[in-house]
């Protein structure tokens, strides 16, 4: 998107990203977890981000819930909020990244188009979209939260994976099946993924 002020100059800082990294002794990258509501992006976030900082690496989650009391706190869940609401976490995940920060995201981000948006604010090795695949039948077995019943009830409109739509990955980095697996075997998943990749 394009700024709309004008008269702006871009500022570096004195250290390249590699030399930033190489102080930190850590790489910057965004796990970018999606999937439907209850599918475990937030479990499996926090307690990716409890591994990683065991193991003394910096790590961050950005939870759509979280996010949505505050920074995206004027957003709905129309196509155009929930475009709006990817965007700005999309760019809020690069700044983490640049910063050399292990950032984990756990938000719906139904449409591929908003994910690919964010996927291309990174560079192309920092960015591992992680499909948390259950089916609306698993997450609505689960219901943590009691949503898909209100869902069904008609009492939440445009509600994912009932009224509204899910766009599953095409090309995920890793594929975590949180209906069968357990929280551990998901999250040495993304723990190895992280390490074949070398970023930790
Ligand atoms: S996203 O679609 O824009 O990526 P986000 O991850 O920020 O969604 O927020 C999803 C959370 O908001 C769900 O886990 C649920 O608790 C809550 N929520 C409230 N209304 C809806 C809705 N209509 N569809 C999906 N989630 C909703």
């Amino acid at each position: 998107m394009n700024p709309q002020s004008q008269n702006l100059t871009w500022h570096h800082g004195k250290f390249s990203s590699e030399e930033r990294e190489a102080k930190l002794k850590q790489k910057g990258c965004v796990l970018w977890l999606t999937g439907l509501s209850g599918s475990g992006k937030s479990t499996i976030a926090r307690e990716v981000e409890c591994a990683l900082l065991e193991q003394g690496k910096n790590a961050y989650v950005l939870d759509g819930d979280n996010i949505r009391h505050g920074l995206n706190s004027n957003l709905g869940f129309s196509p155009e909020d929930r475009k709006e609401n990817i965007r700005r976490i999309g760019e809020v995940a690069k700044l983490f990244c640049e910063a050399g920060v292990i950032v984990i995201t756990a938000f719906i981000s139904p449409y591929r188009s908003d994910r690919d948006l964010a996927r291309n604010l990174v560079p192309s090795d920092r960015f591992f979209e992680i499909y948390c695949a259950a089916s609306v039948d698993e997450c609505e077995k689960r219901d943590p939260k009691g949503l898909y019943q209100k869902a069904r009830k008609g009492e939440i409109p445009e509600f994912t994976g009932i009224s509204a739509p899910y766009e599953a990955p095409l090309k995920a980095e890793l594929i975590l099946e949180t209906g069968r697996e357990s929280l551990t075997e998901s999250t040495e998943k993304v723990l190895k993924r992280l390490q074949q990749a070398r970023m930790i």
